[in-house]
């Protein structure tokens, strides 16, 4: 028997159309794995709700598994669990737009905002929070036909009932990695291509997809996920979604003086609004002179970064900077802004206010990069993420069970102000970090994704997310990334545009 048609086999047991069907409700390959795993990681298949959830006047019914644990040995039994969400329709031996049960795609968003614990993703409408109103990600996905899946995971503020840290780095990697081995083990009793998982996040969350897009099967990881009693087997996805993505967080703090340098002037948010979910609140203010000094030192730590990735254009030209920071690399963000431009003029909207942009006959021919920084504005100060004081919201990632924060860059440590210098290890920030797995022997890639920036997203540099684009397209993977013009810090924005793109890779994959 194919493994499709028994997979079939088994979905016709779950929807006890089996004799409708003629075939036997005997066990599968899928199966037997499953059986050698603790019982704690097998599905009750039949432990779930009906819903009935609706977008924009549309409704579909649906089958939920709400707060599924997902590893045999959890520290936090509120988030280390999973939504996962099936159309009735894959009982049933019916179709939902493009998929049915053995085709559809498992979509995979995590909520994770600011590196802060978060809960698994509903099929409710947003109530709260600057997205307050919008429809429900998942909801609109169910309704496309995905099957959804969405994992809660650990964050950086969790202590358990002694005090102790419990979601510091690299929890939350884990918490993913532990949630798409999960579903795997299960597949045999979920409708849905495990082998089409699609992940999904913003911001923190977005770092996380992609690293979670990169990193697959890497052993680095291996010790602490079986530690968890995470289940045995494969955690490489099939393609990212990335919404400014806060990532290469041991660079962010170069690549950030490198675009925000000589803007001195800024209107910062508090550490505890960092999370994209929160409505923030801007204190205006004006970089110190040491503050000048710091930003000034880090600046011309960006090029030899960049010039060590050795990144190529499409057309093979070298993407590099000089010694002050100009260069290839630089034209190649400007290009992003200018394409995003001309999205803008081509679908007719007036950029005149722009004095910046220079438009000569409909077309958009360049920008004074510098003013273009300026009408952005500087949102952190240097550095922007590894503080001296280590007070952000990176250092406390990088903390201990016991220790709240860590420094986690050797400039950072060098100028430290905090009560004790502690600096993460070299081996934690790499785990924390999709550019490190990029290319690698070690970890299996996702081969498709697509990156989202806003053109005036100040949490991270442009450098961030470009740098993250062309090292996947320098490998042959397909990207699909653009600056949507004057989006700020914020993801899900575009969700026909991002379905639209997860069914072509899916079924052209
Ligand atoms: C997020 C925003 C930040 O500015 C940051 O440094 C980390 C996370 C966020 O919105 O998730």
């Amino acid at each position: 028997m194919s493994s499709s048609i028994s997979r079939r086999a088994t979905l016709a047991c779950l929807a006890g159309t089996a004799v409708l069907m003629g075939t036997a409700c005997s066990s599968t390959k899928s199966d037997a794995v499953a059986a050698t795993a603790p019982d704690a990681l097998r599905l009750d298949p039949t432990r779930f709700e009906k819903q009935t959830v609706s977008v924009d006047g549309q409704s579909i019914a649906v089958r939920a598994y709400l707060g599924v644990p997902y590893v045999a040995k959890p520290v936090d039994t509120a988030y280390q669990v999973i939504n996962i969400y099936v159309p009735e329709a894959y009982y049933q031996n019916a179709k939902v737009g493009d998929f049915d049960a053995r085709t559809a795609p498992v979509f995979f968003p995590n909520q994770v905002g600011g590196y802060m614990p978060a809960k698994p993703g509903t099929a409710q409408a947003v109530t709260q929070g600057p997205s307050a109103g919008k429809p429900s990600t998942i909801a609109a996905a169910l309704l496309k036909g995905f099957v959804v899946a969405s994992p809660g995971a650990r964050g950086r503020t969790l202590k358990d009932a002694d005090g102790a840290f419990t979601g510091k780095a690299p929890a939350a990697i884990l918490d993913l990695k532990a949630a798409v081995r999960y579903l795997r083990l299960n597949a045999s009793v979920l409708p849905g291509d495990m082998e089409k998982i699609i992940s999904n996040g913003t911001s923190a969350g977005g770092a996380l997809s992609a690293l979670l897009g990169a990193s697959g099967n890497s052993p680095d990881y291996e010790t602490y996920l079986q530690a968890m009693g995470a289940a045995p087997g494969r955690d490489d996805i099939f393609a990212v979604s990335a919404y400014c993505p806060i990532t290469n967080l041991e660079h962010a703090d170069a690549a950030h003086e490198w675009l925000f340098n000589g803007v001195n002037d800024y209107r910062a948010i508090q550490v505890s609004m960092l999370d994209f979910n929160m409505v923030r609140k801007e204190v205006a203010g004006t970089l110190t002179p040491e503050q000048i000094k710091v930003s000034n030192e880090l600046k011309p730590l960006f090029p030899a970064y960049v010039n060590s990735l050795n990144l190529k254009s499409p057309q093979g030209q070298n993407l590099t900077l000089d010694a002050s920071g100009n260069g290839s690399f630089k034209d190649w963000v400007s290009g992003y802004v200018l394409s995003s431009a001309q999205g803008q003029l081509d679908a007719g909207k007036d950029l005149g206010k722009y004095s910046w942009l220079n438009i000569q006959g409909g077309k958009v021919r360049s920008l004074d990069f510098d003013a273009f920084v300026r009408y952005a504005g500087r949102m952190k100060l240097p550095p922007a993420f590894d503080a001296l004081d280590a007070s952000s919201g990176e250092n406390n990632l990088f903390g201990t069970a016991s220790t709240n924060n860590r420094h986690f860059t050797d400039f950072s440590v060098q100028r430290n102000t905090a009560n004790a210098a502690v600096r993460a290890e070299d081996k934690l920030v790499k785990m924390m970090n999709a550019m490190q797995y990029i290319g690698s022997r070690d970890a299996r890639n996702a081969k498709r994704w697509r990156i989202r920036h806003g053109t005036i997203d100040r949490d991270t540099s442009l450098a961030i997310p470009v740098i993250l684009a062309t090292a996947l397209q320098n490998q042959g993977y397909a990207v699909d990334f653009a600056m949507p013009w004057d989006q700020g810090h914020a993801g899900d924005y575009d969700l026909e545009q991002l379905f639209a793109w997860m069914i072509q890779v899916a079924k052209a994959g």
